[in-house]
């Protein structure tokens, strides 16, 4: 397949490691290709001794999110209530980009980061309650991530309600994911994760029992 040609005027977001195109094709996905700062090959250079044994390939941020996605999808069809849909990796003029779904509100635009949504509107019962939804489905289907973070979440305004989206930081960092195998380790480290994010974002979200 030819590339894809991604020009400036289609970026509409940077992070720390990837630019973030609309779809030259379809404006409801996003195309991310890494930045220098998202190098793989730099990242391993860098990082610390134990690390560099690892292959290349698990400092590549969109090859570490294709796994990811594919892990996810084995929890069924609800996980794309919270996710976008993944489109796999396409070649590009700026070299390969991972694929998604573009998240937008009811009114077409790029919906809003939790920290972007919490500086214009504070930390309003709407949100609470959308963050809530969204962990319980972590809650119900195990699903283990690295932290947590507000500029990894969007919040979603659709016409009656608020949703949120994960849209990068997913995947497990656990070398071994002892999580898988047992549930009550699972469940526990789930629990943490969601009290990290209420502690380290001053939320207060409640845990009420989940139904499986
Ligand atoms: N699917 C999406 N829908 C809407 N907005 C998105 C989407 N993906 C990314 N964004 C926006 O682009 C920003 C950067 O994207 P992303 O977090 O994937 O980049 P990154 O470089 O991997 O980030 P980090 O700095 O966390 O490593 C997000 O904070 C968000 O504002
Ligand atoms: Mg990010």
């Amino acid at each position: 397949m030819e590339p894809i040609h991604l020009s400036d005027d289609l970026i509409f977001a940077e992070g720390g490691r990837r630019y973030c195109f609309v779809h030259p094709d379809d404006p409801n996905k996003c195309v991310k290709t890494l930045n220098p700062n998202g190098d793989p090959r730099k990242r391993k250079k860098e990082a610390v001794w134990y690390k560099k044994l690892r292959p290349v390939s698990m400092f590549d941020d969109n090859k570490r999110e294709l796994k990811s996605f594919e892990e996810l999808a084995k929890k069924g069809e609800a996980v794309w209530n919270h996710f976008p849909h993944c489109y796999g990796i396409q070649s590009t003029n700026r070299g390969d980009g991972i694929v998604t779904d573009l998240i937008r509100d009811a009114d077409g635009l790029v919906s809003k980061t939790v920290r972007q949504y919490v500086a214009a509107n504070g930390k309003t019962t709407e949100l609470l309650g959308a963050l809530e939804a969204f962990f319980n489905l972590f809650r119900k289907h195990l699903i283990i991530t690295r932290d947590v973070l507000d500029h990894n979440l969007v919040v979603q305004a659709g016409d009656e309600k608020l949703t949120i989206y994960m849209i990068d930081g997913f995947g497990s960092s656990e070398v071994l994911p002892f999580s898988r195998w047992l549930e009550s380790v699972g469940e526990k480290k789930v629990a943490r994760k969601i009290a990290r994010f209420s502690a380290r974002y001053n939320l207060n979200l409640r845990q009420k029992p989940v139904s499986k």
